[in-house]
């Protein structure tokens, strides 16, 4: 069972709701996000749900450096130590790169990536020394393929990916394990929040935030290096294997223009 559990990105979504499972499993949790007022709200749910669990609020925008150092001195702290680490914040931008204001582009890659590799390292660094602990890192079915009108998110969840897979096996042996989870549709504030939350996307095509919480919280707890949650996730993932990169691009450009 996990300890002490940081979970970035609590205030919403996929972050909230295994924040909602590690607490009922008994696990302390560490809440971070920018909304203060949402954390704050989630603690006194938690804290009425469960009155033994631990809960801190440690509200940072993760796309500012000082924020980002502060949440990564909690992940290095000895003194109630985060057993597990979840890298679950993040968001998405959706149109042609030269109609995109950079200044949001560059943000998304500092919440979806150096804010990721900042608190992964924190993390194996305090991990190891004790030789136990998980981390478990949120990437996309959209980081395996090119994503036209969505490039700079598709390629920061493809360095999620690609980076994850390659520190998992470098921490074989140490008794840390980094689990990999890659959700595709799934129901939260995040399509909304990229501004594409109207266009129809079959309703089989999604997941609820709390079956995909549940799943990559299960795939971190056995220490898998990899998780793609839901069967036709897995299904498309499998199938787009063999099919030529050029076909795949021009396919993600179809979806990424309805969502
Ligand atoms: N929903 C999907 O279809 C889907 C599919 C594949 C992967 N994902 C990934 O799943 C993860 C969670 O997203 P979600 O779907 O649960 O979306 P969501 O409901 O929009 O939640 C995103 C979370 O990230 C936090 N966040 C955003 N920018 C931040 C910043 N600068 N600093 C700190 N926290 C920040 C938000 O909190 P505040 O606004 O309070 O800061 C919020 O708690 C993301 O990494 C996303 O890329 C989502």
């Amino acid at each position: 069972m996990t300890h002490t559990a940081l979970v970035t990105g609590a205030s919403s979504g996929i972050g909230r709701a295994m924040v909602r499972q590690l607490a009922a499993e008994g696990s302390d949790v560490v809440l971070v996000a920018r909304d203060r007022a949402r954390l704050e709200a989630l603690a006194a749910e938690l804290g009425e749900a469960h009155p033994t669990v631990g809960v801190e609020v440690l509200p940072a925008d993760l796309a500012r450096r000082d924020d980002l150092e502060a949440v990564a001195a909690r992940v290095a702290a000895t003194d109630h130590p985060i057993d597990l680490l979840v890298n679950n914040a993040g968001f998405g931008t959706y149109g042609d790169l030269a109609e995109l204001d950079v200044e949001t582009e560059l943000e998304e890659i500092a919440v979806n990536v150096t804010a990721v590799v900042r608190l992964t390292h924190a993390a194996v660094r305090a991990m190891t020394a004790r030789g136990t602990g998980a981390i478990l890192n949120v990437s996309s079915v959209a980081g395996l393929q090119a994503t036209p009108g969505n490039a700079t998110y598709g390629a920061t969840k493809a360095f999620v990916a690609s980076f994850g897979e390659s520190v998992a096996g470098e921490l074989e042996g140490t008794g840390v394990t980094l689990t990999t989870v890659l959700p595709g549709f799934t129901r939260t504030e995040f399509h909304e929040r990229a501004g594409v939350g109207g266009r129809p996307v079959p309703d089989v095509a999604w997941m609820s935030a709390e079956d995909v919480a549940a799943r990559a919280l299960a795939a971190a707890r056995a220490g898998r290096p990899w998780c793609v949650p839901g069967v036709l996730n897995k299904v498309l993932v499998a199938a787009a294997g063999p099919v030529p990169r050029g076909l795949k691009r021009r396919i993600a450009a179809r979806v990424a223009r309805r969502v």
